[in-house]
């Protein structure tokens, strides 16, 4: 079955009670049990432990990611977390990579690391480098790939060999290129990470993650996190995110479309000085790009000559893309990783791994791309 099939029916069945075609959102607390000796006879007791609007979708990304099972969390954070909470204790160690989301890097730092955690943010486009990182008490390698902002590349596959030699954990956050273009399970990833915010959602209307696992031992232990914590996605969010689902194909096909000739476009500019994208030949791991994933998604960021001043007065002077945070929904946004999602990288981390003070990152929507190299094309011959 395709996968474009499989994002609309996987997880869903008619209502057997009145029929509908979507999945009910079941807002309830609590669920009537027959009887002390026939418990969970229905599969739900209590909307922590589970919920069958939230199962729904649980189960369509299961299907989606080619994985064991999934559980769903109230943020893409949540999601982190629970595999932060299921695979490290005190006196443990994490390989993360160190270009990834500023969020995950505050929640290693600002608090995991209070809890005896130890964290190694490294170069994990660099085999050798995650090699070398790891310790006797290494027990997660964690990669976010592409990476936000500057969407460095992890090898998937190479990664995934090495943490299997040492029988740790591989999980990937595959917000950025969704299962649609990329599935690290079938590459050798142990677990795949989503903030459902951004693509699965695609239309700003809600936060969410997930975590889809490859084994049952694995699935477990998430699942008990998420139960024991608390962290879950809401009846209300997982229909909407299942509705969202629906078109993800779709919508990743002309978003990528856009991105791509908008890429092309700001690359020719005389006033660009940089721009990123997996899909341009000049993207320094563009067969990488081509090779572990079927699409280069709808994210890219640039410079502008004269750095982060020209920066910031291109993106005040946008009138169709809209300066907000956020990523992977149809409306074009733009956004100043320095001062919005990485704002809590300290600036000699942020250096380090070349988040400088005049990137601008783009998350292309679905608008007509005309319109969007016309907007901003006016910003740039304003600068
Ligand atoms: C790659 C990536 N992972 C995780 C997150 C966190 O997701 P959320 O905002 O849903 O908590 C983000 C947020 O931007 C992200 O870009």
């Amino acid at each position: 079955m395709g996968f474009t099939t499989k994002q609309i029916h996987a997880g869903v069945v008619p209502d057997p009670h009145t029929g509908s075609i979507l999945t009910p959102v079941y807002q309830s607390t609590t669920f009537v049990q027959d009887s002390v000796d026939e418990y969970l006879a229905k599969g739900y007791s209590y909307s922590r432990s589970g919920n069958p609007t939230v199962r729904a979708l649980e189960e369509k990304l299961t299907v989606l990611e080619n994985g064991f099972d999934c559980t769903c969390y109230s943020t893409g954070m949540a999601a982190i977390q629970a595999v932060v909470q299921a695979t490290l204790s005190a006196g443990d160690h994490a390989v993360i990579s160190d270009v990834a989301y500023g969020g995950t890097y505050r929640l290693c730092t600002k608090i995991y690391q209070r809890y005896g955690v130890e964290f190694s943010f490294v170069n994990t486009a660099s085999p050798e480098t995650v090699e070398m990182a790891i310790k006797d008490n290494t027990r997660l390698i964690l990669t976010e790939t592409p990476a936000n902002p500057t969407l460095k590349l992890t090898d998937i596959e190479a990664i995934s060999a090495i943490s299997k030699a040492h029988g740790i954990p591989h999980a990937v956050d595959n917000t950025f290129l969704t299962p649609f273009f990329q599935r690290p399970l079938e590459l050798g990833a142990d677990i795949v990470i989503h903030s459902t915010t951004k693509y699965f959602d695609g239309h700003n209307a809600t936060v969410g993650g997930a975590v889809i696992t490859k084994t049952g031992p694995l699935d477990e232990s998430i699942r008990f996190v998420q139960n024991a914590s608390g962290v879950i996605m809401s009846p209300w969010v997982a229909w909407l995110t299942l509705q969202g689902s629906k078109t993800l194909s779709i919508r990743m096909e002309r978003q990528t479309a856009n991105a791509q000739a908008v890429a092309e476009f700001l690359e020719a500019h005389s006033k660009v000085a940089r721009v990123s994208y997996l899909g341009l030949p000049s993207f320094e791991q563009h067969a990488l790009a081509k090779s572990q994933a079927s699409g280069f998604g709808a994210m890219l960021c640039f410079e502008v000559d004269n750095g982060a001043e020209a920066g910031k007065r291109l993106m005040d002077s946008v009138k169709l893309c809209t300066l907000a945070e956020n990523l992977g929904s149809v409306e074009t946004l733009i956004t100043h990783p320095v001062t919005m999602t990485h704002a809590d990288v300290e600036e000699s981390e942020r250096r380090r791994v070349g988040i400088t003070d005049g990137l601008v990152r783009l998350s292309v929507g679905l608008e007509d791309v005309e319109d969007l190299i016309e907007d901003l094309g006016q910003a740039l011959d304003g600068l």
